[in-house]
């Protein structure tokens, strides 16, 4: 049976909270929880059922939306249609990252943030991000463009960041000749 996960709404103050890194073996909790944000957001980009569960589309989970301060993220990225890539990132860091910078043309969303959020938010177009596997094995994954955005954003979660904060107040929006948005 699929029960939908708990998601923490941006007023939550644990979202602000800095996540701990993991320490290997990971629990058979975190293991569960890690797949059933798998499934969820798999589902969510699935459009019979997410209609069929009431899922908002999301790419990407960071453990602490669960209101579990580990340094776990998860992303789910559709590379054709209905074809997905999974990635399953423990104490992930960004250890090289393109001088470029983009943002999504349309801003960006959050499963924490229920209402539209305007504005672009910079990120680099190329990151490198380091990290474990379940199993604790070193992994590493080149990202760019949509992926490099998600592991941006999930990353930020870790560290108590939320998109928006990344918007210019005095200048939410950028021109393509100023950055490309994608
Ligand atoms: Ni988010």
């Amino acid at each position: 049976m699929f029960k939908k996960l708990d998601i923490l709404d941006e007023k939550d103050k644990t979202l602000r909270k800095i996540s701990k890194d993991v320490v290997f073996p990971l629990s058979k909790e975190d293991k569960n929880t890690i797949q059933k944000v798998i499934d969820e957001l798999t589902y969510s980009q699935i459009e019979e059922y997410a209609e069929k569960y009431d899922l908002r589309p999301g790419m990407g989970l960071a453990f602490v939306q669960l209101g579990i301060l580990e340094r776990i993220i998860i992303i789910v990225h559709e590379v054709e249609e209905g074809i997905f890539d999974n990635y399953v990132f423990i104490n992930p860091k960004i250890v090289s990252s393109s001088e470029e910078i983009i943002a999504a043309e349309a801003g960006e969303g959050c499963l924490s943030v229920n209402r539209e959020v305007e504005g672009h938010v910079p990120r680099h177009a190329r990151v490198t991000v380091e990290g474990f596997d379940e199993k604790g094995n070193k992994i590493r994954c080149r990202a760019r463009e949509d992926l490099a955005i998600a592991f941006q954003h999930e990353i930020d979660h870790l560290n108590g960041i939320l998109f928006y904060d990344k918007i210019d107040p005095k200048k939410p929006f950028y021109s393509d000749s100023e950055m490309r948005l994608i």
